[in-house]
């Protein structure tokens, strides 16, 4: 039984996957080309699921949480439904096209995805990924400060510190108490991270959306 409460945020998201007209709506582009689209942190495969079917495509769905996967699956039969982490994905060397991720890079280990993701794209394969602005982080770490939740406090104190040292040196660190993984992004820091990944043709859009695109180099 899936968590109730990532459930619901994925129903949600689900929702606005559907709806190109919600101002929250931010799609990949998944062209003709396409044979293999793998999601990074895909929850219940929403973003999969309102990319469409295209005969002969596979479209593979990745997510640390068996749960959601597995409500995911039994709604999305289309769709291939892999636990794992963006850190260390199961799959061979160039077995995919495109690979996206929405909002769940920050909650990674990042240089180690990106390698990762470069790895397992074919050469020219694309990327497209949405992030978290620093503001997101400050927000959480205000609201944790006002509802007096100081443990909170301490774990955005380190998302801060993680986002700044990803930006300067390219690493992150766990936090130790839990040794999650999280850091707000910077375009900068994407920027180089995506370089020395292997990555080339690397556009990022700050707006509603922390939006990177970027292709594989070929010969890489
Ligand atoms: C904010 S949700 C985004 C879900 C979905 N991509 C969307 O846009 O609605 C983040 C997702 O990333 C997953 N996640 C967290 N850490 C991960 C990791 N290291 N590797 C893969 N998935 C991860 C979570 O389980 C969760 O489903």
């Amino acid at each position: 039984m899936a968590n109730p409460s990532a459930l619901a945020y994925h129903l949600r998201e689900l929702a606005i996957a559907l709806d190109p007209q919600s101002p929250l709506h931010a799609m990949p582009d998944v062209r003709g080309a396409d044979r293999a689209v793998l999601d990074i942190g895909c929850g219940i495969g929403q973003t999969l699921a309102a990319c469409g079917t295209v005969p002969g495509r596979r479209l593979v769905g990745l997510d640390v949480d068996r749960e959601c996967l597995d409500y995911g699956a039994r709604r999305f039969a289309h769709i291939d439904f892999v636990v794992g982490r963006a850190e260390r994905l199961p799959f061979q060397d160039g077995a995919f096209d495109l690979a996206v991720s929405r909002v769940a890079l920050p909650y990674s280990d990042l240089g180690r995805s990106l390698d990762e993701i470069a790895r397992v794209l074919v050469p020219n394969g694309r990327v497209w990924l949405t992030l978290h602005p620093f503001a997101t982080t400050w927000l959480h770490f205000v609201q944790s400060l006002r509802g007096g939740d100081f443990r909170d406090v301490v774990f955005r104190g380190y998302v801060m510190a993680n986002g700044l040292l990803f930006h300067c040196l390219g690493r992150q660190l766990r936090f130790p108490f839990n040794q999650r993984c999280e850091s707000f992004q910077t375009v900068g820091g994407m920027r180089r991270g995506l370089r020395k990944a292997g990555f080339t043709d690397i556009h990022i859009q700050r707006g509603r959306h922390f939006l990177c695109t970027a292709r594989k180099r070929a010969g890489d």
